[in-house]
């Protein structure tokens, strides 16, 4: 059995965790291939502003051959957005135009870059009573072997630590795997979003 160990994500850590975002960025799959054009474009929106916004609660996952997961969230979702479109979008809308043109035709990572202009921030009234969010991704060494029960546990009690009362989180309707995980956890859901059939759907879960 290999020997997985949790630790404060670092800002060094950023290529890897950006590398563990893209290896699981196809609803729980490899995402490589979608996002060949640019690589980092993922990472950009998913763990880019967690690791330098809120360093108190990254957490990466590593084993001998180096970082195979991570654990990320905001302890209050209202003030992490506000920082999200003040300080971590303006660069990235500066490096990455908005993409013009039929919207139909436009590549994955195009589909990012207008997301860095209009990001897809979801946090209705319903859900202040869950006033955190997180994401939990790990490659495929590191899943099935009780680790994202281990990383989720630990950020659970860091959330709790600092007074939480609740944590919700989104996932691509099309991950059943992840579904099953987060009710193991004793998440339940909050709502189904899209149309006609719902992409993403929230589960919230209250702390502690
Ligand atoms: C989803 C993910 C975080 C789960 O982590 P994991 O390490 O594979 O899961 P664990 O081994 O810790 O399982 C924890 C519990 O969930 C249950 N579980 C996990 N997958 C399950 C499944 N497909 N069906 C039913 N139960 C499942 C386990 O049986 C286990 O229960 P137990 O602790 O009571 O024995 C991980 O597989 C992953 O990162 N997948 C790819 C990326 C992804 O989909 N991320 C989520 C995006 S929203």
């Amino acid at each position: 059995m290999p020997d997985f160990r949790i630790r404060p994500c670092r800002p060094e850590d950023k290529d890897a965790a950006y590398w563990v975002c893209l290896k699981t960025g196809d609803s729980g799959n490899d995402g490589t291939h979608l996002y060949a054009e640019d690589p980092h474009a993922l990472g950009n929106t998913f763990v880019g502003p967690y690791i330098f916004l809120e360093p108190e609660f990254a957490f990466v996952l590593e084993d001998e051959q180096g970082v195979c997961g991570y654990v990320l969230a905001a302890l209050d979702s209202a003030a992490f957005y506000r920082r999200l479109v003040q300080e971590w979008l303006p660069p990235l809308q500066a490096q990455h135009p908005e993409p013009q043109g039929d919207r139909a035709a436009w590549t994955p990572t195009q589909e990012l870059y207008y997301g860095y202009h209009h990001p897809d921030i979801y946090y209705p009234p319903a859900f202040h009573t869950f006033p955190s969010h997180l994401h939990i991704d790990l490659v495929p060494r590191a899943q099935g072997r009780g680790q994202g029960r281990r990383m989720m546990e630990h950020q659970l009690a860091a959330l709790i630590d600092r007074n939480s009362p609740g944590v919700h989180l989104g996932l691509s309707a099309v991950n059943r795997r992840a579904y099953a995980f987060y009710r193991k956890l004793g998440f339940v859901e909050l709502e189904r979003v899209g149309t006609p059939e719902p992409q993403v759907i929230y589960m919230g879960k209250r702390l502690p």
